[in-house]
């Protein structure tokens, strides 16, 4: 469960990258696979190119899903029921990968947004983006 101080940290900034959901996505994404070149195995169809369409269109997926996630806080099992069934029974994404992906989402965020995202806004963050990712990762057997 989140604080009501956690909830404001995570909708207002949830507020804040709604109208940039291409560009923030596509930077996290360009920062995960830069970091860490071995996520790059799950996109081999994919362009990933400094601003391609491809990192352009999946950034905006994920931050809206993220986005839509935070509207849903106290209910994250069923907001993100389909995702979750998408990343742990089709995709097969390797758990260990959501954390190097919330980081690099951290990063974006701190980048664009130096005053609003201070220590307690990350904290608040990476707490939420942990809840996604578990969330993401239950279905696995
Ligand atoms: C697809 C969200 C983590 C790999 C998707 C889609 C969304 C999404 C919204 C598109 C679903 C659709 O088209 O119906 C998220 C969120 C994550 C996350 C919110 C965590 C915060 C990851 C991680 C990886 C990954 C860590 C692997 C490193 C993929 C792949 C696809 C996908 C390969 C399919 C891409 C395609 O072919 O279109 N994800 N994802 N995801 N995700 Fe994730």
């Amino acid at each position: 469960t989140f604080s009501e101080a956690e909830k404001a940290a995570i909708t207002s900034i949830a507020a804040k990258i709604a109208g940039h959901a291409d560009d923030i996505g596509a930077e996290a994404l360009e920062r995960l696979f830069l970091s860490f070149p071995q996520t790059k195995t799950y996109f081999s169809h994919f362009d990933l190119s400094h601003d391609s369409k491809d990192l352009h269109n999946h950034g905006g997926k994920i931050v809206n899903a993220i986005g839509n996630a935070a509207h849903h806080l106290g209910d994250l099992d069923h907001a993100l029921s389909a995702l979750s069934d998408l990343h742990a029974h089709k995709l097969r994404v390797d758990p260990g990968n959501f954390r190097l992906l919330s980081h690099s989402i951290q990063v974006t965020l701190a980048v664009h947004f130096p005053k609003e995202f201070n220590a307690v806004a990350q904290a608040a963050w990476d707490k939420f983006l942990a809840a996604v990712s578990s969330v993401l990762v239950s279905k696995y057997r």
